[in-house]
């Protein structure tokens, strides 16, 4: 363990904060979605892997009635009083992510008791990265731990999601928790998101990295555009007379184009046609295939810009950039991840060549938009854990 990561960042935090040694530390990691953007609540494949970088929360009991959750990041605290109904907070307050978890756990009949904790994370914010979800399994896992119950992870992962249907009012789909819950250290999941059955592909070939490129904007259309995409491919579903966009064809979309508008045409159209790039993804990922494979990702952003329109200026920057640097010069593919707006593009490139091309695309990126970007790469981290110490 390094000395400041977010698990030991976790462990003095809570002790100097509550004045006495964690009973148990749960973790749980950041996703970045190599492919399969907006495909997981149209029962689609999505294509993530779990990060290296990891949500810890420490926590003991307290003997009371009393949920005190104290966060590094806001350096602000979340208390519940387990005597009073739990009710969501409002929008846009991380306290709802420990609110909607703590109500599925009551729900499921756990016999909650009070405790106190310490959040620490190294997953970037607001990035696109799955933070939220990283918080909210790596809450449940801790809750697990102090209250001795053991959830199945898909349940757990289905617990999380229902905490951000109906804390955080955000109606996203199984992809953040499925792989918080389960990720695996070297592998990308192919998740088939109707059936949630998860197929692991190694990846662990140390000459292809996975990078990460945050252009630290965040643009406010984020949450509500994400309600609206979602909303209107459950419309394009029912003129397709389909039960979700993973039964439709762009044959069939081609038939009903007189009943349907341009917008709702481009949007169902992005989910069919990302759908086939990441079941055609995960066969480049067993063939090794990293030029194709990239390939794909390039095919995907210009979907996710053109027809489902949740990019940016800044992403299509870096994007165009890593784009153009391209094979010759290390890069295999790039695209926007995560719920768009701003947040994260992740590029497939050649390990050798990390450096020379982080330093192309901060250099366009700083001189087009005056933001300065990070840039940090990962393997395919494990999925949450506890342990008691
Ligand atoms: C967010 C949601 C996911 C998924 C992605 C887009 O991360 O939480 O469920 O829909 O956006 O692929």
């Amino acid at each position: 363990m390094m000395d400041n990561d977010a698990k030991s960042r976790a462990a003095v935090g809570f002790s100097a904060h509550f004045g006495r040694m964690p009973r148990w530390i749960a973790e749980a990691p950041g996703r970045v979605n190599l492919i399969g953007e907006f495909t997981d609540y149209n029962d689609g494949f999505v294509l993530p892997m779990a990060l290296e970088h990891r949500t810890v929360v420490a926590g003991s009991p307290n003997d009371s009635d009393r949920i005190t959750v104290r966060s590094e990041a806001t350096r602000e605290e979340v208390a519940v009083d387990l005597r009073e109904p739990l009710d969501p907070e409002a929008r846009g307050r991380w306290s709802n992510y420990v609110r909607g978890v703590l109500a599925g756990f009551l729900q499921n009949g756990t016999v909650v008791r009070g405790f106190d904790a310490f959040v620490a994370s190294d997953v970037p914010i607001g990035a696109g990265l799955s933070s939220s979800a990283a918080l909210e399994v790596a809450f449940a896992t801790l809750l697990e731990g102090l209250h001795r119950v053991h959830i199945d992870s898909l349940a757990k992962a289905l617990l999380c999601q229902r905490a951000e249907h109906t804390f955080a009012g955000v109606p996203c789909g199984i992809m953040d928790p499925f792989i918080a819950s389960l990720g695996r250290k070297d592998h990308i999941l192919l998740l088939d998101c109707r059936s949630r059955q998860a197929i692991w592909l190694p990846f662990a070939e140390p000459a292809v990295s996975v990078l990460i490129i945050n252009t630290n904007v965040k643009h406010h259309l984020a949450i509500s555009a994400y309600a609206v995409r979602r909303e209107e491919c459950g419309r394009a579903a029912a003129l397709l007379e389909v039960s979700s966009l993973r039964e439709a064809t762009l044959e069939r979309l081609e038939h009903h184009l007189p009943c349907m508008n341009e917008a709702i045409v481009r949007r169902a159209r992005h989910v069919i046609t990302e759908i086939a790039r990441t079941v055609q993804a995960a066969e480049r990922i067993r063939e090794q295939d990293w030029i194709e494979f990239g390939q794909l990702m390039d095919a995907s952003h210009n979907s996710l810009k053109n027809d489902y329109e949740v990019s940016c200026k800044e992403l299509d920057i870096v994007v165009e950039t890593a784009q153009a640097i391209g094979r010759r010069g290390g890069v295999f593919g790039c695209r926007m991840t995560g719920g768009g707006f701003g947040g994260c593009a992740v590029a497939l490139i050649e390990t050798a060549r990390r450096d020379e091309i982080v330093k192309g695309i901060d250099a366009e990126y700083r001189a087009r938009t005056s933001i300065t970007p990070t840039f940090f790469t990962s393997r395919p981290g494990a999925g949450a854990t506890a342990i008691e110490v």
